[in-house]
């Protein structure tokens, strides 16, 4: 599905990353793991296209995306969940998930409905303003946007990160479901290492520019 071939990418004169592969197979769900600031997030916004890589190549599914437009890679299959709960504050939910359907050629009504379905909490609150929902019915809506172009792999980074257990728990579900019962191909990248290890069938570990372990978790094997 994914496939990244000896990929560099940094900001300015700083190289944050070099020499970077890695492969996502058609339903799998890979963890990229490592410290805060080792450049997780970089290589997300690497591979779905917002910052232009100095060297190497991003495959989807055999096509070479790497000097794709990042709105070009998203029409292709590709979803991207940055982190931070990014949504838009002064729109409601319903609004949030329009803009990705009036600014995309694929996403239907249907597909925004069925990006609602899998968080049922959120779709009882579709005409609220998305900067009073919680921190993380924030991160639900991030992900129904996502959802809502119909990627086949998905790009999650920190899906979990500041929210109170009982929201982790729904997060958790959410992505094992997407995972298990639809398919999806996933690159997570993950704090909370007992469940990126136990959702996950490979795992992947940044460390000082480059990846420094990677094989099959438990699952995977
Ligand atoms: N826009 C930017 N301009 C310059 N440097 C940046 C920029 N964004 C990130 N960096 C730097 O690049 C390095 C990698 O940052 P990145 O956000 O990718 O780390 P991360 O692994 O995602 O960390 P965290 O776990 O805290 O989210 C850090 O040293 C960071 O300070
Ligand atoms: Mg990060």
């Amino acid at each position: 599905m994914l496939s990244v071939t000896a990929l560099a990418a940094g900001y300015g004169g700083a190289a944050v990353f070099e020499d970077v592969s890695l492969d996502v197979e058609d339903g799998g769900l890979v963890c990229l793991l490592g410290r805060n600031g080792v450049g997780k997030s970089t290589l997300l916004n690497a591979l779905i296209g917002l910052l232009p890589v100095r060297a190497g190549e991003v495959r989807l599914d055999g096509e070479a995306v790497t000097k794709m437009a990042a709105h070009q890679r998203i029409r292709r299959g590709m979803g991207y969940v940055p982190q931070g709960q990014a949504v838009f504050p002064q729109l409601s939910v319903r609004e949030n998930l329009s803009v990705v359907r009036e600014s995309s050629r694929t996403a239907s009504r249907a597909d925004v409905d069925e990006a609602l379905d899998v968080f049922p909490g959120l779709a009882e609150l579709t005409s609220r303003s998305a900067g009073l929902l919680s921190g993380g019915q924030r991160q639900q809506l991030a992900m129904a946007q996502a959802l809502a172009s119909r990627p086949r792999l998905l790009l999650l980074d920190e899906p979990t990160e500041g929210l109170q257990p009982s929201i982790v728990a729904e997060i958790e579900q959410a992505i094992e479901r997407l995972h298990r019962h639809r398919g999806l191909s996933i690159l997570l990248v993950e704090q909370f290492v007992d469940f990126a290890l136990r959702v996950a069938d490979r795992y992947a570990v940044l460390d000082h520019g480059s990846l420094v372990a990677a094989g099959a978790t438990h699952e995977g094997r």
